[in-house]
């Protein structure tokens, strides 16, 4: 039984962190006029609205990418941020997107896209917003085992599970590899919490060691509660697109202040 729903969390620091990162490796690799297969094993419901009741009982939000608009921590043509201004435009002001819709902004005619999303409620809001990649309904790790080596060849899978299955942090490093020996020119983006119990810690290990060449971006911040146990985010990229080294330190400035 899924109990997670990101809508109390959309739009937080990890969020701004991961979705900063995303955007900018789908803006790069849209960039060429080849293209693309984009999947997605944990899609969520693709569109968030900050100023309901649920987005506002956490306010996590707050801290996440209200707290950057502010600063200006992006600039306003950065990736995301494109994202974010297209998404306001076609459902308000407390719009926030979630990573199916910053997808959509991206990808073109000639793409593919394969998003899962196995709880009903969120899969049924995805369908109400996807646009015409195919969906499903099913475990994503399964998903992702089906559809790769994707056609095109060229592209990005994106993992983001919300880890209620604490089984998920010793199986990832595994279905990573299985993952990449089948579609060694994917780039693949796991994102992981970092908690104060260090739970992630063996994954990202494993990770590591099997994955040398992988990028790692990591950050840290406040806990949205006090006694929360979430107090970073990370992104693991196998195959990170050429420039996101350079990118990841800027994102990682916006966290350091
Ligand atoms: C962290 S949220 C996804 C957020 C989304 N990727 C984003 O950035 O906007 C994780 C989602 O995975 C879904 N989920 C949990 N276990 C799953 C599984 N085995 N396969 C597919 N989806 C799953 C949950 O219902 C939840 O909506």
């Amino acid at each position: 039984m899924l109990s997670y729903q990101h809508i109390y969390h959309a739009g937080n620091a990890a969020d701004l962190h991961k979705h900063a990162l995303l955007a900018w490796m789908l803006d790069y690799l849209t960039a060429k006029d080849k293209p693309l297969s984009y999947i997605e094993t944990h899609a969520g419901r693709g569109l968030y609205d900050l100023g309901s009741v649920e987005a506002r009982k956490t306010g996590e939000a707050e801290a996440g990418i209200f707290r950057a608009e502010r600063a200006g921590s992006l600039a306003n043509n950065h990736p995301l941020m494109r994202a974010l201004a297209w998404v306001r435009a076609g459902y308000g002001d407390q719009a926030y997107p979630g990573s199916p819709l910053i997808s959509q902004y991206f990808l073109r005619d000639g793409d593919s896209s394969h998003l899962a999303e196995l709880h009903p409620a969120e899969h049924e809001a995805l369908a109400g917003v996807a646009g015409d990649g195919k969906l499903y309904r099913r475990d994503g790790f399964e998903m992702a085992r089906a559809v790769t080596p994707p056609m095109p060849r060229r592209g990005l899978m994106l993992v983001d599970p919300s880890y209620e299955v604490k089984a998920d942090y010793a199986t990832i490093p595994g279905f990573l590899r299985e993952i990449s020996r089948k579609w060694n020119v994917g780039t693949l983006a796991l994102w992981y919490p970092v908690l104060t119990d260090k739970r992630q810690q063996n994954m990202v290990e494993t990770l590591r060691e099997g994955f040398p060449e992988a990028l790692i971006s990591q950050v840290g911040f406040a806990p949205a509660r006090p006694g929360h146990g979430m107090i970073g985010s990370g992104m693991f990229v196998v195959n990170p697109p050429w420039g996101l080294a350079e990118e990841a330190a800027r994102i990682e400035v916006i966290f350091a202040g």
